[in-house]
């Protein structure tokens, strides 16, 4: 397993991978890996000649007062996991050397980005993510590219922003991993504070507490959103960030469960901020 922490080497890589005719899969992440990244970096293993994952905390995506100081960095368990789960190549670039000092360009996808997480953490945050990842393709150019839909609005976000500025790149959403009791994976799992990881599982209840209402019948999105909310909110030590129900396709609002929907949501609890999400219809699914 090659590391390139160079910008200009993994530029010639890539420019070398694409006259040989080998296709590349590129799995994004912040580092901290967990069985969810793993699970992304295999099927790129299966389906590219050459599987890069890129591990960068990317300070653009993170708003005043977030966790960017905190987030997790788990360098020496990262290379681990990549080499276990098959990457041939970690490119882990350098803040200063993605953002130089009179960097000045960003992308940002604009509608899909005002609701949802965009609305709670800022519009900031995904113009740090479209940006990071539109340049992360430009170095890489990966033929595809991975990301979890537990990050569902990511993941939408993302695939707008190829299909506007002509990336030649696929992007390929994967299942949301989760522990056995139903907690989505995500690196900032680890920053629960262990009298807090049952409660973690509210959000998770919520959301299947709605699909099982959606199942019995019920379509109206205000019934559903005041169910789970209620849920969620029965414990004082979590804060409701949000909890929406959208159409996966626009990220806009909803008042009738009459086609398949996103019901999203987003919780504080001991400081540490936690989404997940579960795409259900009238006629199902009724499992993930
Ligand atoms: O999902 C993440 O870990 C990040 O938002 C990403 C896509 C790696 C961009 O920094």
């Amino acid at each position: 397993m090659r590391i390139i922490e160079n910008l200009e080497e993994m530029r010639e890589t890539a420019g070398e991978l694409a006259i040989g005719g080998q296709s590349s899969g590129l799995v994004p992440t912040m580092g901290a890996l967990h069985d969810g990244h793993a699970s992304l970096l295999r099927r790129s293993a299966a389906e590219n000649d050459v599987n890069i994952i890129s591990i960068f905390v990317n300070p653009a995506q993170f708003m005043p007062g977030e966790d960017y100081e905190s987030y997790p960095r788990t360098w020496d368990a990262d290379l681990e996991a990549a080499e276990a789960a098959g990457v041939d190549i970690v490119f882990h670039p350098s803040a200063e050397d993605m953002y130089p000092p009179r960097a000045q360009t960003s992308v940002v996808v604009h509608a899909l980005t005002r609701g949802l997480c965009g609305m709670s953490r800022g519009q900031g945050h995904f113009r740090g993510v479209t940006t990071v990842v539109a340049k992360l393709f430009n170095l890489v150019r990966p033929t595809r590219a991975y990301f979890g839909q537990k990050d569902a609005q990511q993941a939408v976000v993302i695939q707008r922003m190829v299909i506007d500025l002509n990336f030649p790149v696929e992007i390929i959403v994967c299942p949301i991993v989760r522990e056995a009791d139903g907690l989505a994976l995500s690196s900032r799992n680890r920053n629960l504070p262990p009298e807090h990881r049952q409660r973690a599982l509210a959000l998770r209840e919520a959301l299947t507490l709605g699909r099982k209402l959606v199942r019995g019948g019920e379509t109206d999105v205000s019934a559903l959103t005041y169910a789970m909310g209620q849920h969620i909110l029965r414990d004082n030590d979590i804060e409701l960030d949000y909890l929406e129900i959208v159409s996966p396709e626009t990220l806009e609002a909803v008042d009738k469960l009459d086609d398949l929907a996103l019901i999203a949501g987003a919780v504080k609890i001991g400081g540490v901020r936690l989404i997940d999400n579960i795409l259900v219809g009238p006629t199902g699914p009724w499992e993930d």
